[in-house]
């Protein structure tokens, strides 16, 4: 179909806007919403953290999520190659593209560790349906948890079955790959969370968690979670590593770009939120901890199924769709990599097959972490980075240093560098909303936040 491309980018485009918003969400919606933040609120104190952390949603992402899309559909092309384009366009220095590199590989990085993590699904649906959750006692549920990390094997084999997919899925295109996988997964994902709090809502401690989730303890509230706060923001909407600026090349110029990320944003915190509320009430009804940490989901829930009738079934299926949807969010971790080898003339298949080969790579250094190499810390002459794994070490540099430094720079771009008739154009009536917090609001909290950070 002749308007299936676009200009010289010689793009593919979304068939609708519902179509990108499935995507843009489905690239959200992953590991950080219903594994993540669970835990890191649980970690933190609960309600002043959620406080802090929709404040960043809403002040510092909504504005960026914003400018990525715009300068992507500006763009046209890879987060590399728009930043090219967008740069001339506004007769800024070439050195701009540099945005999109960090960007592509703050991706590719990330990408190579949430495939491991990813991976763990795939044991736990197997384990569900065959009852081995079945009354278990938490700390068998521990043992079963460790027991998986401790097994370079069994990760290799999850972590590459994992990559395969996402491979499988960006070698297909934007129509026939990304749009075919997020418009099935992402309304069933919807459906299971509202199940799921049904289900929790019968536990008798729906209230407990409720409270846990909306009272702010502001004296539960330390400097360093201010930090996780704001990067967390960055990693649930998908910013500052490129994946809206890719998704956002593929949208077509009539859909309204502030609204639709609006809505994205909204419905990526509902499913924080929806998260929330159906595992707590499971934690507080057997007395667990939600302070147990990345454990919370691979430990604590499944001896809250173990419990119900029908928990098999539902464990299963809850697994499933943890492993949809962070399937959703890794082929959008590839597509920047993928759109800028594609552009260079590799097929898109090649250029799949490629980038989900290095990132898998790198990822079998992150599965070393967990066992192998867990003493393996090299940076532990440099204060800060004691007792660090590589593991720690991607995670750290990607969301502390690259994706900060990306959402600066991208906020500098289209607020300061980019003539405001332009940006306007693209934002409508949003851009007087939009224009004075990508200017001020969000460089200086990115600044701040960062520079605590380092001291
Ligand atoms: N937003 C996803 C989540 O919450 C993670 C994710 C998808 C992501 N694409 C990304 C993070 C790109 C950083 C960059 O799980």
């Amino acid at each position: 179909m002749a308007n299936n491309k676009q200009g010289s980018g010689n793009q593919a485009q979304w068939s609708n806007r519902f179509v990108f918003i499935m995507a843009a969400v489905g690239s959200a919606v992953g590991l950080g919403n219903i594994w993540k933040f669970p835990y890191i609120t649980g970690e933190n104190g609960g309600g002043a953290f959620v406080l802090v952390y929709l404040a960043c949603i809403a002040i510092i992402g909504l504005p960026l999520m914003m400018s990525e899309i715009m300068l992507g559909r500006r763009g046209a092309k890879s987060p590399i190659g728009s930043m090219a384009v967008v740069a001339a366009q506004e007769h800024r220095h070439k050195s701009w593209v540099g945005v999109g590199i960090i960007a592509t590989l703050a991706a590719f990085l990330i990408l190579s560790f949430y495939s491991v993590i990813a991976g763990w699904t795939m044991p736990y649906i197997i384990s569900a349906v065959s009852g081995d959750f079945n009354d278990i006692a938490a700390a068998d549920s521990g043992k079963l948890f460790d027991r998986l990390l401790a097994s370079p094997g069994e990760l290799l084999l999850w972590h590459s079955i994992f990559m395969g997919l996402t491979v499988w899925v960006s070698a297909g295109g934007v129509r026939h790959g990304l749009e075919r996988a997020v418009t099935k997964l992402m309304p069933a994902l919807f459906v299971l969370l509202i199940i799921l709090v049904g289900y929790a809502s019968t536990t008798g401690h729906f209230s407990e968690a409720v409270r846990f989730l909306f009272t702010p303890d502001f004296s539960a509230l330390t400097a360093e979670a201010i930090l996780i706060a704001l990067g967390h923001a960055f990693f649930t909407l998908s910013l500052a590593s490129g994946a809206m600026m890719a998704y956002g090349a593929y949208l077509p110029k009539q859909v309204p770009i502030a609204r639709t990320a609006v809505v994205i944003a909204l419905m990526d915190t509902c499913v924080a939120l929806l998260a929330g509320l159906a595992i707590f009430p499971i934690v507080f009804a057997h007395g667990l901890a939600p302070s147990e940490g990345p454990g919370l989901i691979f430990v604590t829930l499944p001896v809250a199924f173990g419990q119900m009738p029908g928990g098999s079934f539902f464990a299963g299926l809850f697994f499933v769709l943890l492993l949809f949807a962070a399937w959703t969010s890794s082929i959008s971790m590839l597509e920047s990599l993928v759109g800028y080898l594609h552009e260079k003339g590799i097929s898109r298949a090649k250029a799949a097959i490629g980038g989900g080969l290095a990132a898998w790579l790198v990822g079998i250094t992150t599965l070393l972490s967990l066992n192998l190499w867990s003493d393996f810390t090299p940076l532990d002459s440099m204060a800060g980075f004691e007792g660090k794994t590589l593991f720690d070490l991607y995670d750290y540099l990607t969301a502390n240093i690259m994706m900060p430094l990306v959402a600066l720079l991208i906020a500098i771009f289209a607020g300061w560098k980019m003539a405001p008739a332009h940006s306007a154009a693209e934002l409508g009536g949003w851009h007087r909303w939009w224009l004075p917090m990508i200017r001020y609001i969000s460089p200086i909290a990115v600044l701040v936040v960062f520079f605590f950070n380092l001291k």
